[in-house]
């Protein structure tokens, strides 16, 4: 197999962007500062976070890679990349969140497990490549099914990388059939971010990406595809990435009582402000990013500046020039919108962010009733607490 690095040997790890903020360093976990986020609606390769679980393998000869795809198959096949290149290729935005992402707000409610990430564990990019709905043709699966005449349910990723948790073998998660084989999922094997051949550190040569749900799902350095009966019973989608009540802990956790995550929540965080800044007398500009999965657009996007007893809209922007609206109907439906609300502060505020999705849910206002012992999905009500400055008037709006 090509690329194969033991799961502690961290010597050829690629370089990264100076600026990314380093949550673990071995495995690589990083987030780039939140105020690159609201830069441009599409993330920069190099500001996109990074989230691995074992050292990044190394596929040097890309004419020697070749993707499997058994399991409940009466003709496996092998394909290669020019093989994979050759089929239909589609470009679709979206927007990848680990479903940590805010895990380090959720820890000072009560403490959890896990790497800490502050709002950035989050980015938006334009991922290139073959549907999975076309690839399962190959192999004789038809679209829109959601079983296959021998039985198989679900599709299973598995991957180069080799990972701790896996003692010592590949990461691995699975989807459902019925959304791999819908070709309105989305869910892509993608050769290329941003227009660019994938790097090391976003899965080259190939990877999974499954719109609308945790990046846990998005499986990078995709080695084979298997059909199964079950859903993967790796450790990451059985012993990691599900969500609990706040009444479990690590006495009287059952694992087998949660089915493994997988649409993300709407979520909305604040990107031009981070705790404590002091900011000039006058008006403010607060901007951030708002997003929802299963392909939930974002219907609305408020701030307060008094605790939450007053709210103001935000605009909202995607790509186009303009402000977008809820029935754009160029609009990205998997990516986020970047809002922007012009406000008038008090002399020491806590300014809120709350996002409403399609579907009229809305974050939560308090971390606490969503606290669960892993620390995913924070979604409650972004906050960042400023002061101001009295002396000096604002001259940046
Ligand atoms: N795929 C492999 N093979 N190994 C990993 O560690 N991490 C997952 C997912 N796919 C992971 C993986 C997690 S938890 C997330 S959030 C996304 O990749 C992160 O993708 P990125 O590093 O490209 O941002």
């Amino acid at each position: 197999m090509p690329g194969l690095i033991g799961p502690k040997d961290y010597s050829q790890e690629p370089s990264r962007h100076p600026s990314l903020k380093i949550n673990a360093k071995e495995p690589f976990n990083a987030e780039p500062p939140r105020a690159a986020l609201i830069s441009s609606y599409v993330t920069p390769v190099d500001y996109f976070y990074k989230r691995n679980h074992g050292p990044i393998p190394i596929v040097d000869n890309v004419e020697r890679y070749s993707l499997a795809v058994g399991g409940l198959l009466k003709k496996p096949i092998q394909l290669s990349m020019a093989e994979i290149r050759k089929l239909p290729k589609y470009n679709v935005t979206a927007t990848l969140q680990c479903a940590g992402n805010r895990r380090t707000a959720m820890s000072k409610s009560r403490t959890v497990r896990g790497v800490g990430w502050d709002a950035a564990a989050i980015g938006n990019a334009i991922w290139g490549g073959a549907k999975l709905s076309d690839v399962l043709e190959l192999v004789g699966i038809s679209k829109h099914s959601s079983v296959t005449l021998s039985g198989g349910k679900h599709v299973e990723f598995i991957s180069i990388d080799r990972c701790k948790e896996e003692n010592g073998g590949p990461y691995k998660a699975s989807i459902p059939l019925q959304q791999a084989t819908n070709p309105d999922a989305d869910v892509l094997l993608a050769y290329e971010m941003n227009g660019k051949i994938l790097n090391r550190d976003h899965g080259y040569p190939l990877r999974v990406v499954v719109p609308g749900v945790i990046g846990a799902r998005s499986v990078k350095w995709l080695d084979s595809i298997k059909i199964s009966e079950e859903e993967c019973q790796g450790f990451f989608m059985q012993k990691d990435y599900k969500t609990f009540p706040p009444s479990v802990n690590w006495d009287n956790i059952n694992w087998s009582t949660r089915r493994p995550q997988m649409d993300f929540p709407v979520q909305c965080a604040i990107c031009s402000l981070e705790d404590e800044d002091v900011v000039k007398q006058g008006k403010i500009k607060v901007s951030g990013y708002a997003v929802s999965g299963g392909g939930r657009g974002i219907e609305r996007v408020d701030i307060s500046v008094d605790g939450g007893k007053t709210w103001m809209e935000a605009q909202r922007f995607q790509k186009g020039d303009g402000p977008y609206s809820s029935d754009d109907l160029n609009g990205d439906k998997w990516a986020w919108v970047l809002f922007e609300a012009v406000v008038d502060i008090p002399e020491k505020a806590e300014i809120i962010a709350k996002a409403v999705d399609s579907a009229a849910n809305v974050q939560p206002e308090n971390v606490e009733t969503i606290w669960n012992l892993r620390g995913i999905l924070n979604t409650s009500w972004h906050r960042v607490q400023v002061r101001k400055d009295s002396c000096v008037a604002n001259s940046s709006l």
